[in-house]
């Protein structure tokens, strides 16, 4: 009677055992529909979306991280994994590669540079997770490589800075520029280095003088502008930064020089945080050209929708605008979220 007993409890244990470990086993493949490349599962499994960003060099890309982790981290149907690479290139590589070997569902990388993605996508092409390039994007050969990249145009960004500029200070003036680059080898910073090009190489009598990086920091383009201000204080008419915290840094510059940022300088720059708007209400710059770091909702869609089995857009873009001047500006403020 006890032998069986003992018997009846193993069979029992043994049972729910095996139940458990079949649990576990359906939740750690939650990508479902690998051989297709889309992410799947079943309805209840959470969406496993690793994310490797680039760092928090700029009030951009603050407001970008707070947007992904506020919708992705606070949605029932998602699971977020976090990884800031400090702006290295290396450490975004070590992310993906952990996020490969814990199987998530989909990855989600902003590419701090343009260049050497190849391997370590192509072992997530290998592993069947999809990648979505957010807010920059990437050159490889192959363009399997990843699913769908999420963000703006920065050669349109580049070129309506160039247009807004001729727009304020005149087709005819003389006006000597200087550029204040993003970080080497990023995309925000080739293309918006291009837009702007191409328009300005069509107007004779606008020339870029000096260009430099500044790394998409304030400190780092306060320092070139102060290098740019020794060497040419006074030929300088206008400073295009490639995004508000370098312009945000040559306004300090130009102001210990001296001289009355957005007045004896004109500012043109790119992105739309709140501290460049009241920049350009103070008067202290003109142009803010917006580049929306939003980008959550977005990516939370696309995740959902690549679960669903669904194709999703190869370039989902984003709203954006265009603010001249101290009106523009104010108007703009309240509504103003980073
Ligand atoms: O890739 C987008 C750019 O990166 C933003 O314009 C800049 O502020 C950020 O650092």
């Amino acid at each position: 009677m006890y032998k069986k007993k003992k018997l009846l409890v193993f069979l029992i244990a043994s049972l729910m055992a095996i139940l458990l470990l079949a649990g576990c086993n359906s939740n750690s493949s939650s990508t479902g529909d690998k051989d297709s490349g889309k992410a799947g599962g079943s309805k209840d499994e959470k969406i496993v979306v690793g994310f490797s960003q680039i760092g928090a060099e700029s009030g951009w890309r603050t407001a970008e991280t707070e947007s992904i982790k506020e919708t992705l981290g606070n949605d029932p149907q998602i699971e977020l994994k976090f990884s800031d690479a400090q702006q290295k290139q290396e450490n975004q590589i070590k992310a993906l590669r952990s996020f490969i070997a814990q199987k998530v569902d989909i990855i989600a990388l902003a590419p701090v540079v343009e260049s050497g993605w190849e391997t370590v996508l192509k072992e997530a092409k290998d592993a069947k997770i999809p990648v979505i390039l957010l807010d920059r994007g990437i050159d490889v050969k192959d363009e399997s490589l990843y699913t769908s990249f999420i963000g703006s145009d920065f050669i349109l960004e580049g070129e309506n800075a160039a247009k807004e500029l001729i727009n304020l200070m005149g087709k005819d003036s003389e006006v000597n520029i200087v550029e204040l680059q993003g970080t080497v080898g990023a995309s925000a910073a080739n293309d918006r280095m291009e837009g702007f090009a191409n328009i300005i190489k069509e107007n004779p009598k606008y020339k870029i003088i000096k260009s430099q990086t500044g790394d998409f920091t304030r400190a780092k383009g306060k320092e070139v502008m102060e290098a740019f201000l020794k060497s040419d204080g006074n030929k300088i008419n206008a400073v295009y930064a490639h995004n508000d915290d370098m312009a945000l840094g040559a306004i300090q510059a130009i102001e210990e020089y001296g001289l009355k940022p957005g007045e004896d300088i004109k500012i043109v720059s790119v992105d739309g945080i709140k501290d460049i708007f009241e920049a350009v209400k103070a008067g202290k710059a003109n142009i803010i050209v917006e580049c929306n770091p939003l980008l959550g909702p977005q990516l939370a869609q696309a995740a959902k929708d690549l679960k669903a089995g669904k194709d999703i857009e190869r370039w989902i873009k984003t709203d954006e605008d265009v603010f001249v001047g101290k009106e523009e500006a104010e108007a703009a403020l309240p509504s103003r979220k980073y």
